[in-house]
């Protein structure tokens, strides 16, 4: 599909394309992340915001990431670069937040790989509990942060082996997924659709769904409700993390962009609403049968979508099949997504430093992100996974959506990028699109993150202890550190500008 040799590698067709973009943004964000978001805020009172972030910035940031590596015919460092040689601190930040989130995404996958081989029993050994199946078998939960307890060793294999699949897609090059992903990203699409249908028709389901669709306007004045939606939207549509101006860059320099770009994000936030009716449904079940308010009924986090699906799952029909099935997709869904967030970070590796031999840039990346992602296999991985996807995704994720659409709308010229885009797509935009890149982006994330900036300095995040908050302040600040000085520092051209 691609190859990544001197010369600018190229997608075999435009097709192609289009479904390695949909594979980084369709994943774990949409079946994981999106329904727990959604129920932490409310429910109904998520979606509004959501969807105006969809269309206000995510469309927008989409399109920019697009044209920007298919006019630069660069990735995030080379092509921040070619517009202003200080913003090369920019595409490190981009790589460094993919490095962070692959750590924990890898075991996220390796959680399902888990649920892969439970299902092969029968009965379920999560059935009629889930929730605690999870919690005790799964990730042997800690009581708190502070007890870091043991490493599981059947999560640690697990992702080990979640790892050496990765490292085998990138190390080959992304030909074979190219066909994997064929089959691969259809499929969730067909799986929902099933535990639709069987989640709907659940006693209590429909109070689920009303709880999800029903909008709240009274919390729409929380600041912190917009900048999850915000980090929600980056995090699913694959914008900020440099992967998608990538993909734009092994694009020709005059094909259409804004189709594509409307195709993704149409694809992704279908797959994330379609989950949020499954979640919710089964929650309102599981609302009824336990006698509770719907909001109380799980405890709202990451392990929501590890309680719920297998709920569903397993009051289905053929439910040891279904499971297998289901984890099988998951895993699927998330490979695509997981290795374009690893070629996130070698792509940049290996422009800086052309000689190291490719496989060996990807096995340390693999080799790394396996050790880094150790932490979150210990009885306080669910903890820690919290406060750092807090700090990453709230603060670093935003400020490179800032200060790229500041670089692009106001030292590039977003006219000058909108002239482009238009010369070679048939869906034209218009100058909304300037406004959108040059003042509502950075204004309105400038703000939210001040707001949850005063917020997390105020009142520590989730009440986790000192120390805690401490190392998510670190791991912003450093890399945010490193940006500014290779901002500030003499330094020699890079191979990749001159390419
Ligand atoms: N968009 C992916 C998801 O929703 C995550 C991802 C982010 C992948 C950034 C690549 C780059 O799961």
């Amino acid at each position: 599909m691609v190859k990544l040799a001197e010369q600018r590698a190229r997608w075999d067709s435009r097709l192609i394309f289009l479904f390695a973009a949909i594979g980084s943004a369709v994943g774990l964000g949409n079946l994981w992340r999106f329904p727990y978001i959604t129920y932490k805020f409310g429910g109904g009172a998520f979606l509004i915001p959501y969807l105006i972030i969809l269309l206000a910035i995510g469309i927008p940031i989409l399109i920019l990431e697009f044209a920007l590596g298919q006019k630069m015919q660069q990735g995030a460092i080379g092509s921040f670069r070619k517009i202003n040689r200080r913003f090369s601190g920019l595409g490190f930040l981009a790589a460094f937040i993919c490095f962070v989130v692959v750590a924990y995404y890898a075991v996220v996958m390796g959680w399902s790989l888990i649920y892969m081989l439970g299902s092969l029993h029968a009965p379920l050994p999560w059935s009629g509990e889930p929730e605690k199946f999870f919690a005790n078998n799964v990730l042997q939960r800690s009581a708190g942060i502070g007890d870091i307890g043991s490493l599981s060793v059947a999560l640690v294999v697990a992702l080990a082996a979640v790892w050496i699949a990765i490292f085998f897609c990138v190390f080959r090059g992304v030909k074979s997924i190219g066909k994997a992903v064929m089959v691969s990203m259809p499929l969730p699409f067909i799986l929902l659709v099933i535990l639709f249908l069987r989640a709907i028709t659940l006693d209590g389901a429909l109070a689920g769904i009303a709880y999800y669709i029903r909008p709240d306007f009274s919390l729409l004045l929380s600041g912190e409700l917009w900048l999850a939606a915000i980090s929600q939207v980056f995090f699913s549509l694959s914008i900020g993390f440099g992967v998608l101006i990538a993909y734009g860059s092994f694009n020709p320099l005059r094909q259409g962009i804004t189709r594509n770009a409307f195709a993704v994000a149409l694809a992704d936030t279908g797959l994330s609403l379609l989950a949020g009716f499954v979640v919710f449904g089964v929650l309102g079940h599981m609302a009824l049968v336990q006698n509770v308010p719907i909001e109380d009924v799980v405890k709202s986090g990451p392990s929501l979508a590890f309680a719920a699906f297998p709920q569903a799952l397993s009051l289905l029909p053929l439910a040891g099949i279904f499971s297998l099935v289901f984890f099988v997709t998951i895993f699927f869904i998330g490979i695509d997504s997981a290795f374009s967030l690893v070629e996130g970070v070698t792509t940049v590796v290996r422009d800086r430093w052309r000689r190291i031999a490719v496989p060996l840039v990807a096995f340390i990346v693999c080799g790394l992100g396996f050790i880094s992602g150790l932490i979150f296999t210990t009885g306080a991985g669910l903890y820690f996974f919290d406060i750092i996807d807090h700090y990453v995704n709230s603060y670093l994720l935003v400020a490179v959506g800032i200060v790229q659409c500041i670089l692009v709308g106001w030292v590039y010229g977003a006219e000058k990028m909108r002239n482009y885009i238009n010369s070679v797509s048939r869906m034209k935009i218009g100058r909304w699109w300037d406004a959108c890149i040059r003042w509502v982006i950075p204004l309105s994330l400038g703000i939210l993150m001040a707001m949850q900036l005063i917020t997390d300095i105020r009142t520590p995040y989730e009440g986790y202890p000192q120390w805690a908050q401490a190392i998510g302040w670190g791991i912003i600040i450093l890399p945010l550190a490193i940006a500014l000085l290779m901002a500030f520092l003499p330094s020699r051209p890079s191979p990749a500008a001159q390419r």
